[in-house]
């Protein structure tokens, strides 16, 4: 049984105008369904507005789907009973793109990495604190960080706050939605091998949202293409990615510049005769 099922999941936002009295609403996601299997990152590829984040929230349990199921070891998160749901709640976290916006500036390094732990760990508060600690430095931070607020840490180091929040509770699979998309080049890297290590060490499964075919090819196993809402392609290996002869594919390859200019597509200069 895989981890994960989006089983034909279709969604649209309600508009809210007192003239809708039709539904006009348009969809986001049309009749969507892939797995993912344990120990495993999907990675899902798609320009900004294809419905990436809205497919992360419908699996997350944030965002119910008008249709289609979403099964989380078999259970339908939005039709389990509350022990279950709970559970699933437990095993399904999240890392935003926005490192600052998904902390409490107020709050330091160890209130944050402390409130999962508090809500389902029954830990004394020595006990807690060594797991906070043992956190911080899993994620490559230390001690010394326990008690600094959001402002005093780089948005890299912040990111690194947010995954040992993510895995405070020892979670089946976490969704990150453009988790590194805010960070330098260097820092990115960094991330995604921490991310990969992580995955190795814990037997973590990721649903990887980005628009970044680079960070998406460094990190995914398997990966799906969204476009306008609809998942036009879902590979088993991510190298066939480069080998798909669909159109959504071939202009997002296209899309890649070449390290050297010498090198970049004909493409670019027949579109710009007088640049280049
Ligand atoms: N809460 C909402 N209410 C109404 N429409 C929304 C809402 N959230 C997203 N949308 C719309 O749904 C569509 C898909 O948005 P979504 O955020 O899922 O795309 P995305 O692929 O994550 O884009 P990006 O790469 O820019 O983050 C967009 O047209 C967006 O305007
Ligand atoms: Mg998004």
């Amino acid at each position: 049984m895989s981890l994960l099922q989006v089983k034909e999941v279709t969604h649209s936002y309600g508009s809210r105008s007192i003239f809708n009295w039709k539904d006009r609403s348009k969809k986001v996601l049309s009749d969507i369904s892939l797995s993912i299997e344990e120990g495993t990152c999907l990675g899902l590829l798609g320009r900004s507005g294809a419905g990436k984040s809205t497919l992360g929230k419908v699996i997350l349990g944030l965002e119910r789907p008008q249709n289609g199921q979403i099964l989380f070891q078999g259970h339908d998160i939005y039709t389990a009973d509350n022990h279950t749901r709970k559970k699933i709640r437990r095993d399904l976290q999240v890392v935003f793109q926005d490192s600052y916006s998904s902390v409490n500036p107020r709050m330091t390094a160890e209130r944050i990495i402390a409130e999962p732990l508090e809500n389902y760990e029954k830990l004394t508060v020595a006990e807690q604190k060594r797991t906070i600690i043992e956190l911080l430095e899993r994620v490559g931070l230390s001690e010394e960080d326990l008690k600094k607020y959001p402002h005093e840490y780089s948005g890299g180091q912040l990111q690194r706050i947010n995954i040992a929040r993510a895995i405070s509770l020892k979670p089946k699979l976490i969704v990150l939605d453009e988790c590194v998309s805010s960070l330098d080049m260097v820092t990115q890297t960094l991330i995604l091998e921490l991310l990969r290590e992580l995955k190795e060490d814990f037997g973590l499964s990721y649903f990887f949202i980005t628009h970044d075919i680079k960070s998406a090819y460094t990190i995914s196993d398997t990966l799906g293409v969204l476009e306008k809402g609809e998942l036009v392609e879902l590979y088993g290996s991510k190298n066939q990615f480069f080998t798909s002869e669909h159109p959504v594919v071939k202009e997002m390859r296209g899309s890649i510049l070449s390290e050297h200019p010498r090198y970049r597509s004909v493409r670019t200069r027949e579109k710009h005769p007088k640049s280049v």
